[in-house]
């Protein structure tokens, strides 16, 4: 008989949240998806279901998993306690102190003790999160890139107090998801952030203050610099709310104005143009999330 499936625990199912779920389910897992959105969840399944039917090209080397069996993979809830059983939790909720602060404490009462977490962060240290908890020795960063299942490397964050057991644990999982660990130290922003938010800020200002046009300033970044996306796109692809959130948040940690998020870009966050999660951004984003997110990360 074979053995049980895996089963790793998801918390906030939205733009990374739902790639990430995607990713554990292609990859042989069980996914237990909790998020306090209803919505949030049934499009997590959409977009399961949209990449596994496009699954060989999507992932070359993976087999296009039968439809029921990719659905009953996927468990979603809005109960955080359903959580109790799986191996290891991977987190993702919104990019807010006080959110997260107060369900890494709901997590560590639900949780058996030897249960790991995973904090998907952009910019807020692990031991922050980890100091919450009764198991500090058993959280461990991973900032996994969007969308995850189209990602080759992660980056790692190891806590002051991060045990190697957890980090090897860690590492061998993500192994098994076809991903190299790349391993950082824990500060604001780690090592992606810090330096790409800078030039997210600053080719929103190159709009906002040049009048340059946003598919100019990917196109120096794409056909100059040879990225696969500018930093316009990957800012929509983020979600412009996320990106500036994560650059207040660098901003109060280094007190460094380089960080001082520009208005153009909080002018475009409280009129709703998020970028591809709400279909408008510095571009427009039509089609199918699995699609679209797929054609534009590649
Ligand atoms: N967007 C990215 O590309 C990206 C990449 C790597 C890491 N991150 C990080 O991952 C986290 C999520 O980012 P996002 O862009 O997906 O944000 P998002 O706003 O798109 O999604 C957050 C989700 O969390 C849910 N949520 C909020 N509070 C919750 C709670 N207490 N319990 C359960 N669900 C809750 C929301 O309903 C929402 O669906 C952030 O910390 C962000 O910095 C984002």
């Amino acid at each position: 008989m074979a053995p049980p499936l895996r089963t790793i625990g998801v918390v906030g199912t939205g733009c990374i949240g739902a790639s990430v779920c995607v990713d554990y389910v292609i990859h042989g897992f069980r996914v237990i998806a909790v998020d306090t959105d209803q919505t949030a969840l049934d499009d997590t399944r959409r977009l399961l279901r949209e990449t596994n039917r496009f699954l060989p090209a999507v992932r070359p080397g993976l087999d296009r998993l039968p439809a029921a069996t990719a659905d009953e993979r996927l468990v979603t809830t809005t109960e955080l306690t359903a959580l109790a059983d799986c191996e290891f939790v991977v987190e993702n909720i919104s990019e807010r102190w006080e959110a997260k602060r107060d369900l890494y404490r709901a997590l560590d009462k639900i949780l058996p003790a030897g249960t790991g977490i995973g904090v998907n962060t952009s910019s807020i240290p692990v031991g922050l999160l980890a100091a919450e908890t009764t198991r500090p020795e058993r959280v461990v960063g991973i900032h996994f890139m969007n969308p995850s299942y189209l990602k080759d490397a992660v980056e790692v964050m190891r806590g002051a107090a991060t045990s190697d057991a957890c980090l090897a644990y860690v590492q061998e999982m993500l192994g098994r998801l076809g991903k190299q660990s790349v391993v950082v130290g824990d500060f604001p922003g780690f090592v992606s952030n810090r330096i790409s938010h800078l030039f997210f800020n600053e080719a929103i200002r190159t709009v906002q203050d040049q009048g340059e046009r946003p598919e100019v300033v990917d196109d120096i970044f794409k056909k100059c610099f040879g990225h696969t996306m500018g930093p316009l796109e990957t800012a929509d692809l983020i979600g412009l709310d996320t990106v500036l959130l994560t650059l207040e948040y660098l901003h109060d940690s280094y007190r460094d104005d380089r960080y001082q998020a520009c208005s153009l870009l909080r002018e475009m966050v409280a009129a709703g143009r998020l970028g591809r999660k709400s279909g408008r951004g510095f571009y427009e984003h039509r089609g199918t999330a699995a699609a679209d997110t797929t054609r534009n990360a590649r």
